[in-house]
């Protein structure tokens, strides 16, 4: 099994050209604001068809779709926990999320991935244990994904993923 060759960008996640980005969802997979709303417009109409028929999605687990007008050929939806103090699983069902990720792009022979900050913004999860669960969960999967590019949509979370990288845990 390669390493993962793992790197942060910031920018939109929208407009990354890889075999599939992350969205994170809400356990519905109809949409909403933040990165799922900016996934939906960027994919146009025919996503939120695709995602009805999915008939949702629990915490922690992750479902694909085409990624219609995106460059990215699939869509990953994965749902993020509500932080809530960080006693209730939340850190196990955030690495939940990248790791079933990779599991069903493994399935699809997908070889590069793009992921949000999942559950940084709306749901609240604090930044630096995002950053660090994401980073640690992705160094230690056994998968067939060959980059995983963790994309940041503003700076502090840029500086959050580069000092979870550069700590070789
Ligand atoms: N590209 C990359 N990252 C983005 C983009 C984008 N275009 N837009 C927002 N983000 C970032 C946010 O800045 C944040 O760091 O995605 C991260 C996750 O924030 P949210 O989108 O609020 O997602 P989350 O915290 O997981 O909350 C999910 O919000 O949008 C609803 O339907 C969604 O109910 C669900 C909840």
């Amino acid at each position: 099994m390669a390493e993962v060759r793992l790197e942060a960008t910031q920018g939109d996640i929208t407009r990354q050209r890889v075999d599939a980005i992350v969205n994170a969802a809400n356990s519905s997979l109809l949409g909403g604001g933040g990165v799922d709303g900016a996934i939906h417009r960027a994919a146009g109409r025919e996503l939120l068809e695709a995602c009805r028929q999915l008939g949702g999605c629990p915490t922690g687990e992750a479902r694909a779709t085409a990624g219609f007008r995106l460059p990215a050929r699939w869509v990953i939806h994965t749902v993020g926990p509500v932080w809530s103090g960080g006693k209730r699983g939340e850190p196990e069902l955030l690495a939940s999320c990248y790791r079933r990720s990779l599991e069903v792009a493994d399935e699809l022979g997908i070889r590069s991935v793009a992921f949000p900050a999942i559950s940084t913004g709306a749901y609240g999860f604090p930044g630096q244990l995002a950053a660090e669960i994401a980073v640690n969960t992705v160094r230690s999967a056994n998968t067939e994904v060959e980059l995983v590019r963790l994309v940041a949509f503003d700076a502090e979370t840029f500086v959050l993923y580069r000092k979870a990288l550069d700590n070789r845990s």
